[in-house]
């Protein structure tokens, strides 16, 4: 697998680890020719949170719940990951050069713009803060999130098919090697900028969206002012759920076997909470408690560990 054009290593940006591949368009997106409009909205969030959930539930509502639409075509194709800067297209890409054009297709996608990323906040770029465009965080208790992040580091060609043990994988988080960087780093960094700024960001968990979908998309129609009617709720809900989710294939990579080596897992793959505890040992729960207790402690935010 690491012959694959996706596997390029890793890449260090600014003290924080990337996968290899986007090394190109990390700077090129955020610092220097990243033109926002005021109306973009953006999904953001640390990888294995819910993102692609999420993306769902919101392209929907500001597309009227046109879940035909949202059918016709990979997410990715929809929904720009703007870090990332690709435009994948199962029929078309073919090769590397492919990646570079995609950086001029999130500038010709219609307003409002719907993009994403898994960039920390002060990562990210300066623009759309300053501009006070939508921000929607999603985040995820991280005992799932970590081991949701595993099984995708294996099938995921990005990260070379990840051959590493479960106990080598926890090591990494506790030691801040993970793509895309520190677990907290990430999730205060946006909590702390969503606290503030109550108008522009809505600040999701993975958890409440999962015991209650229909509020979480209420919220979403009411933060980017969409009138929605019950029916389309029912729509969105009935579309987003995991089982409906886990069969399309416009969604779950169920295609894309140049990213994902699909025999060796589901994107799309349990959706539950608690999964941890069939991962954790006892000694790394009390580690990961430790640092948990001590990163968290006075900023307000907090999860639910079981379903
Ligand atoms: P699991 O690996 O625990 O199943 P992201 O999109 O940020 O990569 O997050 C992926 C995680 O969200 C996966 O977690 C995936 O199964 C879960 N997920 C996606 N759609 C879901 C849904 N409709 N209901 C519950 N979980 C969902």
């Amino acid at each position: 697998m690491a012959t694959h054009v996706y596997y390029q290593g890793e890449y260090v940006y600014r003290g924080v680890i990337f996968p290899g591949y986007i090394r190109r368009n990390l700077a090129r997106a955020f610092e220097e020719q990243f033109e926002c409009r005021d109306d973009d909205v953006f999904i953001v969030s640390y990888p294995r949170s819910g993102t692609t959930w999420t993306t769902e539930m919101v392209s929907l509502v500001m597309n009227g719940g046109d879940t035909e639409y949202n059918m016709s075509d990979i997410q990715h194709t929809r929904v720009p990951q703007i870090e990332v800067n690709y435009k994948p297209n199962i029929m078309r890409i073919k090769d590397f050069r492919s990646f570079n054009d995609a950086f001029e297709w999130s500038k010709s996608i219609p307003s409002p713009r719907l993009m994403r990323t898994h960039l920390q906040y002060n990562l990210f770029a300066k623009e759309p803060i300053k501009r006070k465009c939508k921000f929607i965080y999603v985040a995820r208790n991280p005992k799932d999130m970590l081991v949701s992040y595993y099984y995708f580091y294996k099938m995921c060609r990005v990260h070379g098919c990840y051959d590493g043990s479960w106990a080598a994988f926890f090591r990494k988080f506790i030691n801040k090697q993970l793509c895309y960087g520190d677990w907290f780093d990430h999730v205060i960094g946006w909590w702390k900028y969503a606290q503030k700024n109550t108008d522009t960001v809505l600040f999701l968990k993975y958890e409440d969206i999962k015991k209650n979908p229909r509020s979480t998309i209420m919220q979403i129609s009411k933060f980017l002012n969409k009138e929605l009617h019950d029916r389309l709720v029912d729509e969105i809900i009935h579309h987003c759920c995991f089982h409906r989710m886990q069969n399309n294939a416009g969604v779950n990579f169920g295609r894309e076997s140049y990213v994902m080596n699909t025999k060796r897992g589901k994107f799309i793959r349990k959706g539950i909470i608690g999964d941890w505890r069939n991962h954790f040992t006892l000694a790394q729960n009390e580690e990961f408690n430790k640092l948990y207790e001590y990163k968290m402690k006075d900023t307000g935010l907090s999860f639910q560990w079981d379903g």
